[in-house]
């Protein structure tokens, strides 16, 4: 394993295909490994954009764009942060052997689409899930939640994250709008929809689960603390860590996240998303990089999960172990502007343990994530309490 010298032909080279707040971070952990490091994105001046060694500006679902920097820039790995690329072509790159496609490409390729990691999941590795079903139209909507899912229930687009597009169904009624809402929401319009009964659970956690080399060079699987974390219309607003659980519950986490994570194979980093109920455990989903709920590990953990992830895919040996307590607290816009700023940031750090990340994004939107509050603590229940009071003091203005 050997790593060059940046902007030389000797560089060792990754590119990013989406470079958003934890695309950011996990271009700052290569960065202090001498990586060259170049940003892909669909916008201007992406967070990611702003830290990377060169960045470029395309839409990652078209074939011939994204073949055009590949190509010019023959990078060595390609660390996919968002579901919406053409996975064809990555596919096509990996196979060549051109370029590594991280985790793996089964694991972009499954994750990519709810259809086919919940199949993996649930018919491949009998994993206990919520019950679901797919559904192509409005009319087959209705018949899969009547006949199979009964109410209530979540409905999804098969590819969307951070709750776009996704509702809870209570009645028929409801079923029509939810259609349409998920139509709209998804990244893609394939017009696939899941519906998916509730759970309910006691609470929620993100697994995250690291695949690296050890120092001999062979391939093992090791966890950081459970994050719990606060989720509101689908979008997570608080997360902290260590989520106190039963061994039990915890074991059969870990249980569930190694054997998805193996059969997704490759290297790097897994944010498994369990729901938990005293001693049983469903999986939800699973994301094949860092996980916005784990932005907490900044202020907890001995490497971060951006930084577990870089080393991961160099085939370096990583350290997941807690330092202490922690917890995080989204920022978000509040407003649709194109330029905000933000008031109180002095006030907020005034709280012990305290730090906070601004992302740099150059829009602002009411429920867009702009920054989070982190906090280290002796005890979680008071580094949750510290970002509240912290976040109190912060406001986004004109
Ligand atoms: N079947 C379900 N039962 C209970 N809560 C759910 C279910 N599906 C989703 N949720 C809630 O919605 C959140 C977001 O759903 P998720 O499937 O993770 O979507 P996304 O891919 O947008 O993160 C979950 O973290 C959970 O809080
Ligand atoms: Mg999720």
């Amino acid at each position: 394993m050997n790593i060059g010298t940046p902007l030389s032909s000797f560089a060792t080279k990754v590119m990013l295909l989406g470079a958003g707040e934890l695309g950011k971070e996990v271009i700052i952990s290569f960065q202090r490994l001498g990586v060259e490091v170049i940003a892909v994105d669909r916008y201007q001046n992406a967070p990611g954009h702003q830290v990377a060694h060169r960045s470029y500006v395309i839409d990652m679902t078209n074939e011939s764009e994204l073949r055009k920097i590949i190509l010019k820039e023959n990078p060595d790995y390609i660390v996919p942060e968002i579901e919406a690329i053409n996975t064809d072509l990555l596919s096509e790159v990996d196979r060549a052997g051109h370029a590594k496609v991280i985790p793996s490409l089964k694991a972009v390729q499954l994750t990519m689409n709810r259809e086919g990691i919940r199949k993996l999941a649930s018919e491949e590795l009998g994993l206990p899930t919520s019950n679901y079903g797919f559904a192509r139209s409005l009319v087959e909507l209705k018949e899969l939640i009547l006949d199979e899912i009964n109410f209530p229930c979540f409905v999804k687009p098969t590819m969307s994250s951070s709750g776009k597009g996704q509702s809870l169904v209570k009645t028929e009624s409801e079923i029509e709008s939810a259609w349409n809402f998920a139509a709209s929401g998804g990244r893609v319009d394939q017009g696939v929809v899941i519906a998916e009964s509730l759970v309910d659970f006691d609470y929620e956690i993100t697994l995250l689960t690291v695949r690296s080399k050890d120092s001999s060079g062979n391939i093992c699987t090791k966890f950081c603390d459970p994050i719990g974390h606060r989720q509101e219309n689908g979008d997570y607003i608080e997360s902290f860590q260590p989520q106190p659980m039963t061994d039990i519950a915890l074991e059969k986490s870990k249980k569930i996240a190694r054997l998805i994570t193996n059969a997704l194979g490759g290297l790097g980093i897994f944010g498994v998303e369990l729901f938990i109920k005293q001693n049983d455990v469903w999986f939800s989903e699973v994301s094949p990089r860092p996980h916005d709920t784990g932005m907490v590990t900044m202020a907890t953990q001995k490497q971060s999960e951006f930084e577990l992830h870089a080393k991961a895919i160099l085939g370096l040996p990583v350290d997941t172990s807690l330092l202490n307590p922690g917890a995080s607290k989204v920022i978000y816009g509040n407003h649709d502007a194109d330029q905000i700023y933000f008031e109180g940031i002095d006030q907020a750090l005034q709280f012990p343990g305290v730090d906070i990340r601004l992302f740099g994004k150059p829009k602002s939107f009411k429920k867009r994530r702009m920054g989070v509050i982190l906090a280290s603590s002796d005890t979680m229940e008071v580094a949750i309490d510290n970002v509240k009071k912290a976040s109190l003091k912060i406001s986004t203005k004109l």
